[in-house]
Parts: structure tokens; sequence; C-alpha cells
């Protein structure tokens, strides 16, 4: 069986939660393979309304596997806090969910030097989600880091060790800080998950799949966030692509087979970076108003601004997107003219590449397209779409090279309208 891997095209939020549990169904696991609680993933179905941020999005969905893979960050106590919020309100998760043994862990002081780096950066900050992301993912790399597995085994002494380490960078920072109460929870957040299935996902992804299983993939945060291919230094610490899939879970890139790349039909970005199609005015006030762009995990304001087609190509390629999905349309509803980026100007000269920096003089070329001016969220299948809709829909397909197999018409399970269906 093959592993089917879905995927923010853009700058994160782009309802990847919401898809995943779409999709579920047709799937035995559902498996993240990186990123922390950083990530929000929202889903909404009879009337309820729920946040993920560590717990994979296949965990509504009968008796699936789901894993957080090698590739995951893991705070032990925010995922208390999600873990047992999700069994208050009749969804238990300890016999479905499996959880690597290699993850990393977030310390309450990642969390502090997540704090104490923006600090430092002042005007330059990255705006981070403070959870301490960074830091963690910056142990595993330099062979610092604490990991799941290793609470089995003399953990005070790593963790003292590990707490020590960081204690002399804040004090080489000179940054004030006061533990005492995150730490208490984190420790009883590791105690909580010691009673979790802790695993070896590589061997059992893998074994599962020899048994004709199949598995979804859910990646979190967006593509223009990926570490290496991101608006750097504006990212996440993670690969957020497709390959990302790979190593986070332990899967041989044979294993991969489609891939759904998820983009809003305008686009939005949270915390400091460039963002060449960002609007400052009365648009992207309206863009944000009627989708309800404030951040699912910090609250924060999102950027609104028109689909950035140039991005989504070089997205598209990064992932091996074989199908799209489009979320949000319903945002546009009332828009009497629809723009779509199709190409920068740097320097006067028209280029439809992603360049190295995007950071100043990239000026977005437009295309305009006519509004559909009709409310799409109670539309049920495609041959109810607009005429209009339907040629942006096409004029997209065509600029992107690539199918748009799914559109989404609303926050709801049920307001997901699938297309090219024998
Ligand atoms: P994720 O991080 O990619 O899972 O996305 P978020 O949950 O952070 O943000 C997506 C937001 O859009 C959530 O509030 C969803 O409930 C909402 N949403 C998802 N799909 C649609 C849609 O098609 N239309 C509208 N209006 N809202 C949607
Ligand atoms: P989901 O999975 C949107 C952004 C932060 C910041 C940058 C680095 O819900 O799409 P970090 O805390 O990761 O070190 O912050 O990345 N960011 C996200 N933006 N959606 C997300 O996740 C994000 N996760 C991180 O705002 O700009
Ligand atoms: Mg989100």
């Amino acid at each position: 069986m093959k592993v089917d891997v879905l995927l923010g095209l853009q700058w994160g939020d782009e309802g990847k939660g919401k898809v995943v549990d779409v999709l579920t169904p047709r799937y035995d696991v559902v498996a993240r393979f990186q990123g922390g609680p950083n990530a929000g993933h929202t889903l909404e179905f009879e009337g309820q309304k729920y946040v993920l941020r560590s717990i994979p999005s296949g965990i509504f969905q009968g008796d699936k596997v789901n894993i957080i893979g090698n590739g995951v960050v893991l705070d032990p106590s925010l995922f208390k806090a999600e873990a047992e919020a999700l069994e208050a309100s009749g969804h238990p998760l300890k016999e479905r969910l499996h959880i690597s043994k290699k993850a990393h862990l977030i310390l309450p002081t990642h969390r502090v030097l997540d704090a104490a780096y923006e600090a430092a950066k002042g005007d330059a900050k990255v705006g981070t989600t403070g959870k301490g992301i960074g830091p963690t993912y910056t142990d595993k790399v330099s062979r610092n880091g604490l990991r799941v597995g290793d609470i089995l085994h003399n953990f005070e002494e790593k963790y003292a060790a590990a707490k020590a380490r960081h204690e002399q960078i804040l004090k080489s920072l000179n940054y004030e800080y006061d533990i005492t109460e995150t730490e208490r929870q984190w420790l009883e957040g590791i105690d909580y998950l010691r009673q979790f299935q802790l695993v070896d996902s590589e061997h059992e992804i893998n074994r599962l799949l020899k048994a004709g299983k199949s598995v979804l993939c859910e990646g979190a945060q967006g593509t223009l966030l990926d570490v290496d291919f991101g608006s750097y230094p504006f990212v996440t610490s993670s690969n957020t692509i497709c390959a990302g899939a790979c190593s986070g879970l332990g899967l041989g890139p044979n294993k991969i087979g489609e891939v759904y790349g998820i983009m809003k039909a305008y686009c939005t970005r949270v915390g400091a970076g460039p963002f060449p199609t960002e609007l400052f005015d009365e648009t992207g006030k309206t863009l944000r108003d009627l989708g309800h762009e404030y951040g699912a995990v910090t609250g924060r304001e999102r950027r609104c601004g028109w689909v950035d087609l140039v991005a989504l190509r070089y997205a598209i390629m990064l992932n091996g997107v074989t199908q799209l999905i489009l979320m949000k349309s319903d945002v546009l509803d009332g828009f009497d003219t629809i723009k779509a980026c199709v190409a920068y100007k740097v320097n006067g000269e028209e280029i439809d590449y992603f360049p190295f920096d995007i950071t100043e003089g990239v000026e977005p070329v437009y295309a305009e397209l006519p509004g559909w001016k009709t409310d799409m969220t109670g539309v049920t299948s495609e041959d109810e779409f607009p005429e209009e809709f339907n040629a942006y829909i096409s004029f997209l397909e065509e600029q992107l090279e690539t199918p748009i197999k799914i559109v989404s018409v609303g926050p709801d399970r049920a307001q997901t309208i699938e297309r090219y269906v024998d």
C-alpha cells in the first residue's frame, strides 16, 4: 500500500485539519510527521468545533490508528491538556494514539529560549508562536535533545542536565524568567505521557503498510514556512514539505502515493516576513473579517492577500503535488472581481519563478477574474457551481497544471465538494 500525504502549500492555516478529517474514513492510519503545538488544526462537525495542535486530525473518525511520528516535537503539558479535552468531549484516544519514542520533547526552558531569542532579535523577530519549536529542533540537530523514549529510563537525570544547559544560555542572555508553574505542569505531562503507547513508529508504520493498511500523513504549517525552501529566516524550524513525511515517519520515498496540496482561494500569513500579495487596504480587511482570519493557536490577526500562483507553482514543484484542494472559496462569494498573482516584477523584469529573496522589490502582476456573486456555502455538488466559479477553477488548474479535486465552501465537514468523481 502507498502512503498519501496532505500538506499546506502556503503559509499555513490552509484548512488541513478539516480535510484530513474529511478524508480519514478512506484510510486506516493518520500520522503527523513534523511540527508541534505551533500548529492549530480546526475541525467542525455536528455543530462542534475542535482545534488540534499535536494530535492527528484522524482522531474523530472511527477506530483509526493515529500516529505522532519521530519528526514531531511534543510538549507534554500541552499534549495532556489537548488529550484530556478530547477525552472529556467523548473522544477517548489512549487506545488509538501511538507516539514515536524518537519524537523530541519541548522543555519548559525551550519555550523561554524561544521568547529570549525573539526578544534579542528586536525588530527582526520572526513572530513565532512562542511554543519553543525553534529551540527544540535546534537541540535535536545539535544532538542535545531529549526524546519521548527518554522518559522511560533515568529521566530525572537527563532532564536536569538539559535544563542546566538551557539555564546557562539564558543567563548569558540576561533573560529573566520563572518556570515554577510551567515546570510543575510539564512534569505532570511527562507522567501522563507514560500512560500512552510509546512506540518505534517507523517499524509500526512500515508493518502496517506491509499488512495492506493505508496511511494518510498530515502536514503542519505550510510549504512557504519550510526551513529550507520557505521565506527564510521567517520560517518554522522543520521540513514542512513532502520529503518531511519520509524523514518524519521513517518512510522510503517510493512509498509516497498521492500528494494532496491544500490552498486557500486567497492567501494568509501569521507572524513576520515577506508576503508579496499582502493587501493593506479594505479588501485585506474584508478577507480577514469574512474568513475569520485569526490564529487558531495564538488568536493573532492573520495578514491577508490575493492568491499567489508563483508561490503555489513553486510549492507544487517542491512537494510533487498530484491533486489540489481549494479551500475557503466561499470567502470570495461577494467579490465583484478576484485577483490572482501570475508573475512577479523584479527590477522592472517579469519573472514567473519564486526567487531567492522576496523581501523587497517584488511587485505582483495580477490577472483579474469576474466574481461569482453567489452564496456557495450551501452548495452540495459541482453541478451547482456558478459559471464564473467554474471559470475561476479552470483558470487555477491551467495556471497550476494540477487538477483541483476537492473544493471546500465552509468550515463544516459537510461543506466539501468532490470533483472528477467517476
Ligand atoms: P489548518 O491549520 O491548515 O488546519 O487551518 P486552520 O484550522 O488554522 O485555519 C483554517 C480555518 O478556516 C479554520 O477556522 C476552519 O474552520 C476554517 N475553514 C476551513 N475550510 C473552510 C472553508 O472552506 N470556508 C470557510 N469559510 N472556512 C473554512
Ligand atoms: P498550521 O499547522 C500558520 C508561523 C509563525 C511564525 C513562524 C515560526 O496551523 O498551519 P514557530 O513557532 O513555528 O517557530 O513560528 O511560523 N507558524 C504558523 N503559521 N500556521 C501554522 O501552523 C504555523 N506554525 C508556525 O506564525 O511566523
Ligand atoms: Mg492552523
